[in-house]
């Protein structure tokens, strides 16, 4: 009975090192530091996307005090609205979608640098304190005409 138990507990031993193993794997690809891929905006039919509630329009929406939400559909090669317009002193959501190919989204000077995928949304937060001008572009290779896929951010006063 004894060396039952035993076994058991080595068992169990041995699949909590296996899943940890597993975790630290995964830790390692996806976060943290700069989020590479952020699917915690869950999936999308990349064949819906016109039909989506939020990408049907995308664009910018407030939603709170100081607080907006932006969608965005990438596509070789641009991107959806191609401006954008917030307010400074605002928090900024961005759900980021691909029609296509994967491609990423990065706001030049800012952490929000996500890749794009079909199939996806990609979901970052970031605060602007202040006004400014940003660039939008894609980092990820997505067909020939990738380095002209360019957006802008406007942070208005
Ligand atoms: Cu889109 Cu590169």
């Amino acid at each position: 009975m004894n060396i039952h138990t035993y076994e058991k507990a080595w068992l169990v031993a041995a699949m909590v090192l296996i899943v940890g193993f597993m975790a630290t794997i995964t830790y390692g690809a996806v976060g943290p530091g700069i989020a590479m891929i952020d699917d915690d905006g869950g999936t999308i039919d990349p064949a819906e996307i016109n039909d989506h509630e939020r990408f049907g329009e995308p664009g910018v929406e407030h939603v709170g005090d100081d607080e907006y939400e932006v969608a965005v559909v990438a596509q070789a090669w641009s991107y959806t609205p191609e401006q954008i317009e917030v307010p400074a002193d605002s928090e900024v959501t961005f759900y980021v979608t691909s029609r296509d190919v994967t491609h990423s989204f990065s706001v030049v000077g800012t952490n929000v640098n996500t890749m794009v995928i079909p199939g996806q949304i990609s979901e970052m937060t970031v605060r602007f304190d202040e006004p400014g001008e940003y660039g939008i572009l894609c980092n990820e290779y997505c067909g020939e005409y990738h380095h002209t896929m360019e957006g802008k951010l406007n942070v208005v006063p």
